[in-house]
């Protein structure tokens, strides 16, 4: 097709979906610019579009609570004795069989940006760690070495960044030889994006020859692991389940012989850890049942009375918060890859810089426009079987969003120390405390010493006496 007719039908494609606008600036574009735009439009699907528009972006459709809402069911932190416990321990030890048969991949969404923390670069570049200051992408590549070399296996790493940040990725792992994991067992790859419109439906342009896009949200990661050869990879690995985390939570347990185990048992094909909420209203999703089917209602969507609701012996009713850890099974990322199954659109509405009409570059003040997004754990009451496995805050969770106050880096190293001075004391370790409860030292444990406490207490004879206001490293 001559380049004139290409125009001309991509033209009259663009009047028909009303977006005739994209198309302003076509005489002051060189021929690289307009080759550039005719690819991006050649890439949406408007009649999909137009659906998108119709559904999200013109209206902002209250959200409904569904009729059928219960609080989910889950597996409690430990099973000290009876039938609860021995299934526990066959958890565990079929947790533990796949993933030293190499049926277990890690799999960490990596899109976000530092913007929140102050940071310039990929949020997993943040220095985190609370003696050597390890980043979140070291913490992390350092534990499936370790866990590699526990079970004797090889873990495949999956990381998906965004069209913000691939490129910086790629170049974190290649200018520190990939943290000391093979390059070929690890995969990086891009999730895609969503054009941004006005309140109109009307697609922006971020410059005259560029349509403003956004990453799809953590939800995208289904059709991006699939389009990536993400999942190709892991067929021709034989890796089955995936354990799914989010970047920024440096203590999070990745590989979790129960929680595999009883995904595993209970035949489910995508599972969630939770927390007890700290209280009615904190900023979490909650875990509830609709229909049978295991559903998170955002901490926004879920009505004060449900919320601040309680059980007979004064726990709330609604306890189960998530914190973003999830096992996802091979089969089940294909099976929503299939077919015409989308997750739902989340609407957000901001402010978005776009090229007006007299192709000036505004930057509003106001929000003036839409950007969609899908939530990876939507996806949950698609599956025919999710369980939900309890943990502990002080274990498993203390993510870093926030330049100061709650969720900082700050709380964050805080809790590490806190955690790790809970392992060492668990191996019959004295750890000095200040007089109200909290660690008088600094502590880091690397992965390659211990990734669990059951590793910390078969070295115990390797821990140094610890004084207060002691620095310690354990490698
Ligand atoms: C999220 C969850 C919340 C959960 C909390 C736990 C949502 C809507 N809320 O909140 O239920 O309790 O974490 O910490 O998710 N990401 C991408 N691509 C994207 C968007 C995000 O890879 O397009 C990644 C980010 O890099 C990050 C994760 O997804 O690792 C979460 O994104 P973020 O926007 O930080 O979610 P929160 O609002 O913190």
């Amino acid at each position: 097709m001559t380049s004139e007719n290409m125009l001309e039908k991509c033209e009259k494609l663009l009047k028909k979906h009303n977006q005739g606008h994209l198309l302003t600036f076509w005489q002051q574009l060189d021929d690289n610019q307009r080759q550039s735009l005719l690819l991006q439009i050649q890439q949406l699907d408007f009649n999909v579009i137009d659906g998108w528009i119709e559904r999200y972006v013109k209206t902002d459709t209250p959200f409904k609570l569904p009729i059928s809402l219960k609080p989910a069911s889950s597996y409690p932190h430990q099973a000290d004795k009876g039938p609860t416990k021995r299934k526990y321990e066959e958890a565990a030890r079929a947790g533990a069989h796949l993933i030293s048969t190499g049926r277990v991949g890690a799999f960490v969404v990596a899109g976000g940006q530092g913007t929140r923390l102050g940071f310039d670069g990929p949020k997993g570049n943040f220095p985190i760690s609370p003696v050597k200051n390890k980043t979140l992408f070291q913490i992390f590549a350092e534990t499936i070495l370790a866990a590699s070399q526990k079970y004797n296996t090889t873990i495949p790493w999956y990381i998906m960044a965004s069209p913000l940040n691939y490129q910086q990725t790629l170049d974190i792992f290649g200018g520190s030889n990939y943290f000391g994991l093979k390059p070929s067992d690890v995969f990086i790859f891009q999730q895609g994006t969503i054009p941004n419109f006005d309140f109109d439906g009307k697609i922006l342009l971020a410059d005259k020859s560029t349509i403003a896009c956004s990453p799809d949200g953590h939800g995208g990661s289904f059709r991006a692991l699939c389009k990536s050869g993400a999942v190709d990879d892991m067929k021709k690995r034989s890796v089955e389940i995936l354990t799914y985390w989010q970047i920024d939570n440096p203590l999070v347990k990745v590989f979790d012989p129960l929680f595999i185990g009883l995904h595993s048992l209970e035949k489910a094909e995508m599972s969630s850890k939770a927390l007890i909420k700290a209280h009615p209203k904190e900023k979490v999703g909650n875990f509830c049942l609709v229909d049978g089917k295991v559903t998170v209602i955002e901490y926004s969507d879920l009505p004060d009375e449900l919320a601040e609701k309680r059980n007979a012996d004064g726990s709330l009713a609604f306890s189960l918060g998530s914190i973003a850890i999830h096992i996802i099974n091979r089969k089940f990322i294909e099976k929503l890859n299939c077919g015409d199954t989308r997750l739902p659109f989340h609407r957000a509405v901001k402010k978005i810089p776009f090229i007006d009409s007299a192709g000036n570059l505004v930057k509003p003040r106001e929000p003036n426009g839409v950007k969609l997004e899908c939530f990876i754990f939507d996806a949950l009451p698609l599956a025919t079987n999710s369980v939900i496995l309890q943990t502990v805050r002080s274990e498993e969770f203390a993510p870093v969003k926030n330049a100061d106050g709650l969720e900082s880096p700050q709380a964050t190293k805080q809790m590490m120390t806190e955690r790790w001075a809970a392992w060492l004391e668990s191996a019959g370790a004295a750890v000095p405390r200040k007089p109200d409860g909290s660690v008088d030292c600094v502590i880091e444990i690397a992965p390659s010493f211990a990734i669990d406490k059951d590793d910390v207490e078969k070295k115990k004879s390797r821990i140094p006496e610890i004084k207060s206001m002691d620095r310690l490293y354990l490698a």
